[in-house]
């Protein structure tokens, strides 16, 4: 979505902000990293972890980055500028406008790798190569592509081009336009794929490990770990939901707006997770193996069920679509930071983005195979990329963000926007000035010193 004057007018319909926001919101972050994140953390403690991260501190970060957002009605950079002046604060708060934008250019060089293997598997079940296939030679095929930088360099680059070329000519509200009928189909395929597993076996005990709470497991990892998902799958804490805000008009319920696009979101990913971990157990499989949990899950189920490849295509179809209204909005803020502050135009600002994100994509890609050796830290490319941004830049800058809104603007003013009685008010207040800060803080120092 364009973020200039002219385009204002346009939006002046919720659904299409409403479009927009889920478009964003669903993407890879459910489908794809959800399920991996909760199998590496043990099952359902992260699932609890992150359901309490999602509704005390995503849901107010949300509401209250729309806010600032319509409030500031420009760019994230300019907007928290003029929103912190105007309460007669520092301008330095643009400063949040900025990591957003950082945020957004990093995470979008792995995301677009991953976008990258659900093009692959499009036409790997396409044409029929899992029919038939059991676990372990769909592992052999997910490994195969893992091992060649070759495979993943082109499918990476084919998703980058798509990503760019929507940006570049402008066309990503058609592209939302188009979300009304592939996101309700997305949802319809994952319940058809949780129904094959209701029937082949495996779903009671996904079930247990997803929802059965063991918090022997709930350590300090895992809770940063959800609250940095938290804030990737709401995509906030990145100045993006800030650059969305601008075009809510003024009669835009915001609470409302947000419970909408928190339960869709959330929905997906637990529908995910429903569609997958009764395969992984029924398989006998590692929950735990990482990044490539749906792509050795998945493909199992398509080769045993009846019409499994038009499904099965279908599906990777449709997480590749979801994925491109993500990406879109990932390379936005970038080309909109290089259209508005070089004497670029928008075909070059969007050339020069995507380029630069693609070649961190190919460092990403690679620490699959050729660069498997090298890492910072201790972690890969891949992860560090990952790892940076989730567990650092956003819910940094989301902190920053909430402490803005909570604490240094005019809270009588914000209470009439959002429309709330006193007492729904008090606990707003709580939440948004105590829980959710405190939640950041104490979830971020604890890990950072264990
Ligand atoms: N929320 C997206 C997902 O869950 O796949 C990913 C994402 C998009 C993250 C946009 C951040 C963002 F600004
Ligand atoms: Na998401």
């Amino acid at each position: 979505m364009a973020i200039n004057k002219q385009d204002h007018a346009q939006w002046s319909s919720s659904f299409g902000f409403v479009l927009a926001a889920v478009g964003s919101a669903v993407g890879l972050g459910n489908i794809w990293k959800f399920p991996y994140m909760v199998g590496e953390s043990g099952g359902s403690a992260f699932v609890i972890a992150y359901l309490f991260c999602i509704a005390l501190v995503g849901f107010p970060v949300l509401v209250a980055e729309w806010l600032i957002g319509r409030r500031g009605q420009k760019n994230p950079i300019n907007t928290f500028k003029d929103v912190a002046v105007s309460e007669g604060k520092s301008s330095s708060w643009g400063i949040v406008g900025v990591t957003g934008i950082l945020g957004g250019f990093l995470i979008l060089s792995f995301y677009s790798v991953i976008g990258g293997w659900a093009l692959n598997y499009i036409t790997k079940v396409g044409t029929g190569s899992f029919a038939g296939q059991n676990s372990d030679s769909v592992a052999a095929t997910f490994d195969g592509m893992l091992a060649s930088a070759g495979t993943l360099t082109i499918w990476h680059t084919v998703f980058m081009i798509i990503t760019a070329l929507i940006v570049g000519i402008g066309v990503t509200r058609g592209i939302e336009n188009a979300a009304k009928i592939m996101m309700p189909l997305l949802g319809v395929i994952l319940f058809i794929i949780v129904g094959y597993n209701v029937i082949n076996g495996g779903f009671g005990e996904a079930v247990n490990y997803l929802f059965a709470p063991d918090l022997s497991k709930l350590t300090v990892d895992v809770m940063l770990a959800a609250l940095g998902h938290a804030f990737f799958t709401l995509s906030i804490g990145m100045g993006i939901m800030v650059a969305y805000g601008s075009y809510l008009g003024r009669e835009v319920n915001l609470l409302k707006t947000a419970r909408t696009v928190v339960i869709l979101d959330t929905v997906i990913a637990l529908a995910a997770g429903l569609a997958i971990f009764p395969i992984i157990f029924s398989n006998g499989l590692d929950p735990a193996s990482g990044p490539g949990l749906i792509f050795v899950s998945l493909p199992i189920a398509f080769g045993g069920m009846a019409g499994g490849t038009i499904i099965g295509t279908l599906f990777f179809l449709l997480i590749t679509f979801a994925a491109v209204t993500s990406s879109i909005s990932l390379l936005e803020p970038s080309v909109e930071f290089l259209e508005e502050r070089t004497s670029m135009n928008r075909t070059m600002s969007t050339i020069a983005a995507s380029t630069v994100i693609w070649l961190l994509g190919i460092a990403a890609l690679l620490s699959f195979n050729l660069w498997s050796d090298f890492t910072i830290m201790g972690n890969g490319i891949f992860d560090a990329l990952d790892k940076l941004t989730s567990k650092f830049l956003l819910p940094l800058t989301g902190l920053a963000g909430i402490i803005f809104f909570a604490w240094r603007m005019d809270q009588r003013s914000i209470q009439q926007e959002l429309n709330l009685s006193n007492g729904a008010w008090q606990i707003w207040q709580i939440i948004t000035k105590f829980v959710a800060p405190i939640a950041i803080i104490v979830i971020f120092v604890v890990a950072l010193i264990g």
